[in-house]
């Protein structure tokens, strides 16, 4: 049976109530406030055994629930049966909501509603415009917390067997976008820096640029030996790596046809998936079960 909540103040508070068993230091906020709330929840990489805890209890509990396209199938089946669910997914090439037309979206919905969450891929700060969202929504009045979620960069590479830091072969990792050529990020992404002052590189959004990366990596001085893993689904029962050396990437993913979204890492942490990808989490029976 689905409890319809309003938007009245005491109804918010009832409501958000359910969700944060212990809420009466938010008790306040929530009676004073004229609007919802808005949650930017991330949702992890894929895996719904990733997902956190207060991410699922909002899930559970939200009366909207908008989310991106990279949000996997076991996990908005965890949305409760009351909630409206909006797809505001945008793939490359291929946008189905601009981002303005989204934060608009969400102060519309904190309006008529009091728990409003936005799901997004991995985490909400990590190349999620969740900071963009943030900011519309603060001056727009709105109440909004954010809710982390475990980053693609992390653990797509574990997954498949890849630290991307260990004691003997790396001690930095830089997480960066791979996506600058539609010249969206600023500032640009320094690369001849990252080749000479990170031991792991972590790409986003860079197999449709790989090869002007390995370019620039490659005249900045790495070794054309490096070795580069791609992650692609990672953590989910899709998840396909591909491995190889910046000398050898761009041709091997042509062969293959290896299409995003993927993640991929740059330097010698690569090695450790020889010895690490039999013991990924995926050949774990609670794995298996939570597949869906
Ligand atoms: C717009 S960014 C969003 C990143 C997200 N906020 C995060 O923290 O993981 C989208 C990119 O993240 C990466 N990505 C997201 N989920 C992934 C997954 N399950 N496996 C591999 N890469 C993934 C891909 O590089 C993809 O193009």
């Amino acid at each position: 049976m689905c409890i319809n909540f309003g938007n009245k103040p005491w109804e918010r508070f009832v409501k958000i109530s359910l969700i944060h068993p212990i809420a009466a230091d938010m008790s306040h906020s929530v009676t004073q406030a004229t609007f919802g709330k808005v949650y930017l929840v991330g949702a992890g990489p894929g895996d719904p055994g990733l997902l956190t805890l207060k991410a699922k209890g909002l899930l559970e509990h939200a009366d909207v629930v908008i989310h991106d396209a990279l949000v996997s199938p076991p996990i908005l089946a965890m949305i409760g049966e009351c909630s409206q669910v909006i797809d505001a997914g945008k793939r490359r090439g291929r946008h189905s909501m601009a981002q303005d037309e989204i934060t608009q979206l969400l102060i519309d919905q904190a309006k008529v509603h009091a728990v409003v969450v936005r799901l997004k891929g991995g985490d909400p700060f990590v190349f999620g415009r969740g900071g963009e969202e943030m900011i519309g929504l603060l001056e727009a009045g709105i109440e909004v917390e954010v809710v982390p979620g475990i980053t693609a960069g992390i653990a797509a590479p574990a997954y498949a067997g890849i630290p991307v830091t260990h004691r003997n072969y790396s001690s930095s990792v830089t997480f960066v976008t791979g996506h600058e050529a539609a010249g969206k990020y600023r500032p640009k992404v320094n690369w001849s820096a990252l080749a000479h002052g990170s031991e792991t590189i972590v790409i986003y959004m860079g197999v449709h640029n790989l090869l002007n990366i390995v370019s620039e990596l490659t005249l900045a001085g790495l070794s054309s030996e490096t070795p580069v893993a791609l992650v692609r689904w990672g953590t989910r029962p899709e998840q396909e790596e591909l491995i190889g050396t910046l000398e050898t990437i761009v041709e091997q993913v042509e062969q293959q046809q290896f299409q995003a979204p993927a993640i991929a890492v740059i330097g010698r942490v690569v090695n450790l998936y020889e010895v690490l990808a039999p013991a990924s989490p995926m050949h774990s029976p609670h794995w298996q079960s939570v597949q869906g």
